[in-house]
């Protein structure tokens, strides 16, 4: 990193940076290089004889020159098919055996020398021996895909990249008792008995797609069934497949599928284009879901929900994740990506359409809330850290690396930042004018932009850095009260980041409010840009003693830097009409104490006033009657250990501090000690008036979410009340929000209740795959002083395995999110996560590299725990086995 600043480094390649690039790194793909393929694939035929263990595939592609390619004779006659494990077993072009081709490491070269061929290569794979999940691969008995992005190559030799869109037959032929249905993209348009008990079924997708949309599904499995009609009048048949067992759980699902149908054809004007969508969910699968045309595959934990195994939580996750891959219909399949780099033009749309459709399901507030603190866990360090990337990267050695909170949820904000400066109505435009512009094509993020600046009248010139840069902005103000007015001083500065040593100032659209402490009527709400390193606004006052309110709604993801007093920021908690704005002085309020405190400048007077400060503006929230009980949840969340990392880490060059998570942690679970102590009264009034409210009382969701908030205050300071009341309310639960809130509490907590309620949570779910999951987390996430041995156990618990996705994220990713455990100081937590990567890794790399990032924070941290994430990372480094993805993501921790 450092070497970036110094003048050898002038591009602001980030690959220049790195020192001295291993013989072992993976070689660079950029963004600079794209070139058209020279051949288009109008049409291709996919013929699978299915099995388990060997399936074989014929694919036919129909081939002609492609006019918009550029190059020499010979580049032009080249077809490129890319492999991944492959070898051919026959090829033919146009009906005969074919010799003109040759392999390039694992690509298949043929030379054809006219406009157009039919090329026709057999391959074999063996699908139950695929633990990378990607590809076609066995997952408790049937068999699936999965090939964003690059999967395709690993099942097929064929063009795979974005850019290349053809239409697909396929056809799949295989044992009808293993596998009683067979799906695929678009339109089943033929089934038949074969011999020996076969069946077979034919799929058509009319709509050209790329590769990395095509999906197959074969297995036991059953639908639940309902129409959907189009306001156009058109019906689709909409199914979610799942086995038997589960079909009692996937109504909210179905639901979710019909609301989001309807929403997007309301506010983006988009209807459904095929007259079936379908559903899968799987047990094992890498990701959330997959958008694949008319053939969604869906990770079972984003499907199943009923009351008994689900939270409330979980209900707005499957929905959520229901409507991202529907709306990915247009904003990724109709309109797709020229190459990867663009990934964010599809993945930040749609994560800002799905942000939108649950604002508008469930209340704007409160999600806009979540979104925020999903974007400050993930997204702030991620930008803060040695994996920092725009959300355009410029260059990758692995595209899976780059499925990133940075491409998607940065990339929401980016595009929200669009909508809040064109206005609702114009950014439909733009929206309108972008589809229709590029219905049918591979796009690009520039394309985009420009349709925006064309339907919705922007001009987005400097605007194009959000793409270009990456990094966090921070906002200083500065405030001038006169007579009359005041006049605001804003600085912008976006911190360097690997590869790019300077950065030019961004417009930040920033919602904003002058507030009067002392008047009853709070000041109007108005939108400025800064558009400029410094400058000054200059905005009517509404009364004496003003109080800004700045960056309402989270209108741009920006750090704001300012000095407000104690008493401002009581009075923002306590009286702003912005509910986002009012969440932000109570983080704001707790932040500045802790990390104060955290770095040892309190003393005891200090101390004393700050939790005085703390104790009085969360009074008001817990006794607020006009609060409705979600929102209240909101507000007395404190903030993330993971939060006030990133806030005691900030500061650069001399100022730079390093974060201490050992002195966060004790002076967070202080802070709670001093509120459940302080407030016991009003905390337990809550409690009362919230836990017997009915499950399906519409005031039941808000209560639910406040029980284990409440009780979380009463473990830090009177833990047997907390394990009493959790005990209870774990008794008593009728539902997974109750159990599992309460079971979260009890965790943490030496008790003896502890032991019984995670058998008796066990015992009783132990044939749910999801639920033992969470049971995994629980333990996991713990505050319990043995965490690291307790983990370690569950490690050897029969029912864990490296082979599952879920599973392995259920105990390990839980654990790296434990600032106690994960944090240890004596590096025991560093040692688990890495040994875990070093495991999975030739499982299932994909999975694996993501365990890197947690130990890439190093640089930001106090020097003991520094020296033991580091010798994490550099004996990864060490394995000389390492897959494409974890040797990139551990090389760019470690560059310098
Ligand atoms: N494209 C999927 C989504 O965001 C995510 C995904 C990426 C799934 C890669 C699988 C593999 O909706
Ligand atoms: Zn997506």
């Amino acid at each position: 990193m450092d070497s970036a600043r110094t003048p050898t480094n002038p591009t602001g390649n980030p690959e220049l940076a790195d020192a001295a690039p291993s013989p072992q790194d993976p070689p660079v793909i950029r963004r600079k290089d794209y070139r058209p393929f020279p051949w288009l694939v109008p049409e291709t035929r996919l013929d699978f004889a299915l099995g388990l263990d060997n399936t074989r595939v014929s694919a036919t592609l129909k081939v002609e020159r492609n006019p918009a390619f550029e190059g020499s004779r010979d580049e032009k006659r080249t077809l490129r098919l890319n492999g991944d494990g492959l070898s051919a077993d026959q090829i033919e072009v146009d009906g005969a055996r074919f010799g003109d081709w040759s392999m390039d490491g694992s690509d298949l070269i043929v030379q054809l020398p006219d406009e157009a061929h039919t090329v026709e290569i057999v391959t074999h794979i063996d699908p139950s021996a695929n633990t990378a999940l990607m590809g076609l691969y066995a997952s408790g008995g049937m068999l699936c895909t999965q090939c964003e992005a690059e999967g395709f190559r690993r099942i097929a030799f064929f063009p795979d990249r974005p850019d290349v869109l053809s239409t697909y037959t396929v056809r799949m032929a295989g044992d009808k008792a293993l596998f009683p249905v067979l799906l695929a993209n678009g339109n089943k348009v033929g089934e038949g008995e074969g011999a020996d008990g076969e069946h077979w079924a034919e799929w058509h997708d009319p709509w050209p797609k790329p590769s990395y949309l095509f999906a197959l599904v074969a297995g036991d499995l059953v639908a639940n069934s309902r129409p959907f009609t189009t306001r156009s009048g058109r019906e689709v048949e909409c199914n979610i497949w799942v086995r038997e067992a589960d079909l009692s759980r996937t109504d909210h699902a179905l639901e979710s599928l019909h609301r989001a149908m309807k929403w997007d054809e309301e506010t983006f004007g988009r209807e459904y284009d095929l007259d079936l969508y379908n559903i899968v969910a799987v047990s094992d699968f890498n990701m959330g879901a997959m958008e694949n045309k008319g053939l969604n595959v869906f990770n079972t934990k984003y499907v199943l929900a009923d009351n008994d195994t689900a939270t409330d939580a979980d209900f707005d996750a499957v929905e959520g994740v229901i409507a991202h891959e529907y709306f990915h219909n247009w904003s990724g399949n109709r309109v797709t990506c020229r190459d990867w780099f663009q990934l964010s033009l599809k993945e930040g749309f749609t994560v800002l359409r799905d942000q939108l459709f649950s604002q508008d399901m469930r209340g704007e507030a409160v999600k806009r809330i979540e979104d925020v603190r999903i974007l400050r866990a993930a997204q702030f360090p991620e930008d803060a850290g040695p994996l920092a990337h725009p959300i355009r990267p410029d260059s990758y050695r692995e595209i899976s690396n780059f499925y990133t909170a940075t491409v998607y949820n940065k990339g929401a904000e980016v595009i929200r930042m669009m909508r809040t400066l064109a206005g609702v109505e114009n950014f439909r435009r733009g929206t309108d004018l972008y589809f229709d512009r590029h219905d049918g094509e591979a796009a690009t993020c520039e394309d985009f932009i420009s349709a925006m600046e064309d339907g919705a009248g922007l001009e987005l010139a400097q605007f194009r850095r959000w793409y270009r840069q990456a990094g966090t902005p921070r906002v200083s103000v500065e405030q001038a009260v006169g007579d009359s007015d005041v006049t605001l001083t804003l600085r912008q500065q976006t911190p360097r980041t690997p590869g790019q040593p300077t950065k030019g100032p961004v417009p930040i659209p920033l919602r904003i409010a002058v507030h009067s402490r002392d008047s009853a009527t709070l000041g109007e709400e108005q939108t400025i840009v800064l558009r400029l390193a410094e400058e000054s606004f200059t905005l009517p006052k509404s009364g004496p003693a003003p109080v800004v309110s700045i960056n309402r709604g989270f209108t741009a993801p920006v750090i704001i830097e300012r000095d407000l007093g104690v008493d401002d920021l009581v009075f923002l908690a306590a009286r702003d009409d912005d509910p986002f704005a009012r969440y932000e002085a109570m983080q704001d309020l707790a932040v500045r104490h802790l990390v104060a405190a955290a770095r040892g400048e309190l003393d005891e007077a200090a101390r004393a006033a700050g939790k005085a400060a703390l104790r009085d503006a969360m009074r008001a929230i817990l006794t607020d009657p006009e609060l409705d009980d979600a929102m209240r949840a909101e507000l007395m969340q404190l903030p993330s250990e993971t939060y006030l990392f990133e806030a005691m880490a900030s500061g650069s060059g001399k100022d730079a501090q390093l974060a201490d998570p050992g002195a966060i942690h004790d002076e967070r679970e202080q802070l709670k000690v001093a509120i459940g102590v302080m407030l016991k009264r009003e905390l337990e009034g809550l409690y009362a008036r919230v836990a017997d409210i009915a499950f399906d009382d519409p005031a039941g969701r808000g209560g639910r979410k406040l029980k284990p908030m409440i009780a979380a205050f009463f473990a830090a300071s009177d833990p047997e009340r907390a394990a009493a009341m959790a005990s209870r309310q774990f008794d008593a639960a009728d539902n997974m929000t109750d159990r599992q809130g309460a079971l979260s509490v009890l965790c943490g907590l030496e008790a003896e209740a502890r032991e019984t309620r995670l058998t008796a949570f066990y015992d009783r779910y132990k044939d749910n795959a999801l639920v033992i999951d969470k049971w995994f987390t629980l333990q996991a996430l713990s505050l319990h002083p043995e965490v690291i041995a307790q983990v370690r156990a569950l490690a050897d618990h029969p029912d864990f395995t490296l082979r599952n996705p879920n599973r392995v994220r259920s105990l390990y990713m839980a654990f790296a999110a434990n600032p106690r455990g994960f944090h240890s100081a004596d590096g025991a937590g560093y040692r688990m996560i890495a040994d875990v990567i070093l495991a999975l890794d030739p499982i299932n790399a994909q999975t694996a590299a993501r365990f890197v990032s947690p130990l890439g924070k190093w640089r930001r941290i106090e020097s003991g725990r520094a020296a033991l994430m580091k010798s994490e990372l550099e004996r990864i480094a060490d394995s000389n086995a390492l897959s494409r993805d974890t040797r990139e993501q551990v090389s760019r921790s470690l560059a310098r």
